[in-house]
């Protein structure tokens, strides 16, 4: 099962992304979570990065291009992965295709802007695991903290609102642009494309994409 998670900021990738990972016994490739583990690190890598993501804007192609294709080597990729949040502009996502890697399923996730925005703006996030959380929507057991460890869940930098307006337009500009290249790329048998409405309860949308992902 190689299959990618294609949707706008706060559509519910992550989320998603977590339930298929454990469904398939497969790896959750994020270049949000490598990247900001590389900026808690306090690294080179993710000092530059953060002059990227505090500003909502896209970390430059060939970074991120190299980081997934390292990941993508590692043994337990073998027998398939999630990609989330990658590729995001057109040059990543023909990257993918000189490095030989092949998608069986590019799954959109659709939602209106005013959902993704009180998504995002209620989003908590356990910093060392990347499990989310919502306020409203979907609230761990204790207020404030992360349900396995038990530690506290924080906001995400980017997640404040003049950042979520800015990441909301460079997604427009630079990645929306992708459904149509992964539709060309169905079009010529190469990958299975699917659209599954991000807006309704999370099991809700986790049955509909499984759905697709058992046919
Ligand atoms: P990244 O971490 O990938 O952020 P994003 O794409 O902006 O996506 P999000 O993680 O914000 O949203 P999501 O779809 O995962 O939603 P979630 O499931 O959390 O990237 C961050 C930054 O890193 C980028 O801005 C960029 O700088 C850099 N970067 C990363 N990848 C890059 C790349 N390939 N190239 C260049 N730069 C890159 O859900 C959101 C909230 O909604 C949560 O609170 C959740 O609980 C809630 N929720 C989920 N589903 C539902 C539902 N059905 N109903 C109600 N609430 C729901
Ligand atoms: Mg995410």
């Amino acid at each position: 099962m190689r299959v990618m998670l294609l949707g706008s900021p706060g559509v519910g990738k992550g989320t998603q992304a977590k339930f298929l990972c454990e469904q398939y016994h497969i790896p959750q490739i994020s270049t949000g979570n490598i990247l900001r583990a590389a900026i808690q690190s306090g690294s080179e890598l993710g000092v530059m990065a953060k002059s990227y993501s505090d500003r909502g804007e896209l970390v430059p192609d060939e970074v991120v291009c190299s980081i997934v294709k390292e990941r993508l080597a590692e043994t337990d990729c073998r027998t398939g992965f999630l990609l989330d949040g990658f590729p995001r502009t057109i040059p990543q996502a023909e990257a993918l295709l000189t490095i030989g890697v092949i998608l069986d399923y590019v799954v959109v996730l659709e939602a209106p802007i005013d959902e993704i925005v009180v998504r995002l703006t209620g989003r908590r996030f356990h910093l060392t695991s990347g499990r989310t959380y919502h306020v409203l929507f979907d609230q761990p057991k204790v207020p404030g903290l992360d349900d396995v460890t038990g530690e506290p869940l924080v906001q995400r930098d980017d997640d404040k609102e003049d950042v979520v307006r800015n990441r909301l337009q460079v997604y427009e500009r630079q990645t929306a642009p992708l459904i149509d290249f992964y539709r060309q790329q169905a079009a010529k048998g190469k990958v299975n494309i699917a659209f599954v409405s991000g807006i309704g309860d999370i099991d809700e949308v986790k049955a509909n994409i499984l759905k697709i992902l058992s046919k």
